[in-house]
């Protein structure tokens, strides 16, 4: 087996952790360049890992023009992705990994997502916190049958959609077996987080209905019920599963909690390393060996995979229009020939005294919470 030549772009909080990946699959990848528009970022990155043998740019094409990898890594911020996909194709890359938000609409995921399939990339976009360990057990039991069959599904996540939904949508999927949705319904408000980085309306509710029957309840941002004290208000989330023989839930932070058949009926609540410890926890290592795996077997579909992101993002943009026009949205949703839900929503959702939790910085969130 040769190794996969990657090149690595945007060096901030996140880069840093995807590099760690890729350096923990050393038989998978060899680092063959570095990109990012700050010197001191890369210099720390090449000091860091002891990739000073590897080639600085400031430059994404420049980088991809020297280097020409097979794998291209990006990870910038969504306004960021249509445009490195297009580099990709343009040098010849055989497989990207890209961070979430996959896009800033639904109609540049689906250009996207277009464009891998007609040039034969594979693209993965990082849903990767299925990985924690309180994640992998609960899936783990209910496949085991702990809570007898899955009836219902329930997010919550104190962040807005764009920041934390599409993480939580991609796991509801995963949890109940891959299932797609078949319609979905929809409530935003609050025009605040529409201009952050990470575009969305300050408050999403919305239901679905998965192929299997089961039902799914999503609810994003400031009125998202809070479980844990403040300082966890930045990835205070939580997936709950509900059988016919219990629940179980699971959350970003490490919180986890079970009352099944295993606990006779009893809630056990506990808690795992989590979130605040990705630097340590290995999650992006299995995300990158997984990654690895299928680009050298087309069988071995990953898990985060783009045409799964793409469908958790119609989930959502599917909520965003069902509030918008006061219809079901049935999916997949055929015709994208319409304004893009966040214009709309910046002209049409008026203040209602709603607020973000905390501001994105890219290195530690600013906490806005009372
Ligand atoms: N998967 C997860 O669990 C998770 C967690 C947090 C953040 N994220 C996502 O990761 C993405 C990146 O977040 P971050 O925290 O690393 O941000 P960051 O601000 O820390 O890092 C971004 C880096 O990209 C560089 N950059 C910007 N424009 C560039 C360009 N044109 N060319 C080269 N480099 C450029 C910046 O200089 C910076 O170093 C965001 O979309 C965010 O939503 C994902």
């Amino acid at each position: 087996m040769s190794k996969h030549t990657v090149a690595v772009m945007g060096l901030g909080v996140r880069g840093k952790i995807h590099i760690h990946g890729l350096l923990e699959n050393p038989d998978y990848y060899e680092i063959v360049g570095l990109c990012d528009i700050k010197q001191e970022a890369l210099d720390l990155v090449s000091e860091t890992y002891h990739l000073e043998h590897v080639p600085q740019f400031l430059d994404a094409e420049e980088m991809l023009k020297a280097t020409r990898p097979e794998v291209f890594v990006f990870v910038t911020y969504p306004n960021l992705r249509l445009n490195m996909i297009e580099l990709a194709i343009k040098y010849g890359v055989k497989a990207v990994s890209l961070e979430k938000p996959m896009a800033e609409s639904l109609q540049e995921a689906k250009q996207m997502v277009n464009l891998c399939h007609e040039h034969g990339i594979k693209a993965v976009v990082c849903h990767q916190q299925k990985y924690l360990s309180q994640f992998q057990r609960m899936k783990q039991k209910i496949e085991e049958g702990v809570i007898g069959d899955i009836r219902k599904i329930h997010v919550e996540t104190q962040a807005w959609f764009s920041q934390l939904g599409t993480h939580y949508v991609d796991y509801t999927l995963w949890i109940n077996g891959g299932y797609r949705a078949k319609w979905v319904c929809g409530h935003v408000h609050g025009p605040v987080s529409l201009e952050d980085t990470h575009p969305a309306p300050d408050y999403l509710v919305g239901t679905m209905e998965l192929e299997n029957g089961v039902r799914a309840y999503i609810e994003c941002g400031y009125l998202s019920e809070a479980h844990n004290p403040p300082e966890y208000s930045s990835s205070d989330n939580r997936l709950t599963v509900y059988g016919t023989d219990g629940y179980m839930y699971a959350e970003t932070d490490g919180f986890w909690g079970a009352c099944t058949k295993e606990t006779n009926g009893r809630l056990v609540t506990g808690k795992d390393p989590g979130w605040r410890n990705h630097q340590q926890v290995p999650i992006q290592t299995p995300y990158y060996t997984e990654f690895a795996q299928w680009i050298e077997d087309d069988s071995k579909v990953h898990s985060c995979n783009i045409d799964t992101a793409y469908h958790g993002y119609e989930i959502l943009e599917g909520m965003c229009l069902s509030a918008l026009n006061n219809v079901r949205v049935d999916l997949p949703i055929q015709d994208l020939n319409y304004t893009p839900v966040f214009e709309r929503m910046k002209k049409d959702l008026p203040p209602c005294g709603s607020k973000k939790l905390w501001i994105y910085t890219g290195q530690t969130p600013r906490k806005e919470r009372d």
